[in-house]
């Protein structure tokens, strides 16, 4: 496909694209899931089974978060945001703020945001960078052990996602970035967007398990693969 003929591009990043800032993802070797059961951290049942073991959980990874920064992977995608003529819309799996951080702005997080929280009787969603405990009071409603973090766990429907398929029925370009391809829907994107015409494009650190739906493949880590890439789109260059 040439890229003269793009004006519409879908992104989609997953664990892979933080890695290199000190992230880790949930599936590589040493991965969160190989520490963590994520029945116990990541589910609604667990959350309800003990849900003071989950909030540490998450405070912990929220504290984290303010020790890393963006990486080049991340930079060179605000970058193409702000410097396509066509539409960028990012969909991210990460619930970290990285992306926003580098200066992204047309955003979707489809897992949630590790800076939120929500009150499961009131709805409301709040910002939050501190902690969080089965005792802590929600700000709006008053009422005692009803915030949960605001992330999609097993078994619950991701965000955003009326948008996001119309999105990728309707861009020309496809890109998933540092993503294993293993979490539905999520993985199921590049089948949607490549039947409705897309060019689809991976890059990542190894083929993932829905590497054969994309047309093109670019292996190595995403700090110096996505800015090439990034490069190449400006530059309009031909494949
Ligand atoms: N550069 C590019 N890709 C990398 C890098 C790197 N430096 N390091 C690792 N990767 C790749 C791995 O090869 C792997 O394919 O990133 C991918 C990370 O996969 P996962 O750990 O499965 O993360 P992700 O695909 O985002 O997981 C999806 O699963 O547990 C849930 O909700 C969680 O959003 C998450 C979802």
């Amino acid at each position: 496909m040439g890229l003269n003929q793009i004006s519409k591009i879908v992104i989609l990043t997953g664990a892979g694209i933080s890695a290199e800032s000190g992230i880790q993802t949930f599936r590589d070797k040493g991965g969160l899931w190989e520490k963590y059961s994520l029945e116990e951290v990541a589910t609604p049942q667990g959350f309800r089974k003990n849900p003071r073991f989950v909030h540490e959980f998450y405070n912990q990874r929220r504290r984290d978060l303010f020790k890393v920064k963006p990486n080049p992977a991340h930079y060179a995608l605000a970058r193409l945001e702000q410097e396509f003529p066509g539409e960028v819309l990012l969909v991210t799996q990460n619930v970290d703020d990285l992306h926003e951080r580098a200066g992204s702005r047309n955003l979707l997080h489809m897992h949630g945001e590790l800076l939120k929280v929500r009150c499961e009787a009131c709805n409301v969603i709040l910002k939050e960078e501190g902690e969080i405990f089965p005792e802590t009071k929600c700000p709006k409603c008053g009422r005692q052990g009803t915030l949960r973090p605001h992330v999609v766990w097993f078994g619950e429907m991701p965000f955003y996602l009326d948008e996001i398929y119309k999105a990728l029925k309707e861009c020309d370009l496809f890109v998933a970035i540092g993503t294993s391809g293993t979490v539905y829907p999520a993985a199921g994107f590049v089948m949607i967007a490549r039947e409705c015409g897309a060019w689809c494009v991976e890059l990542n650190l190894e083929p993932s398990t829905v590497a054969d739906y994309f047309h093109e493949h670019h292996y190595g880590p995403a700090s110096e693969v996505v800015p090439v890439w990034v490069d190449k789109i400006l530059k309009r260059e031909t494949n």
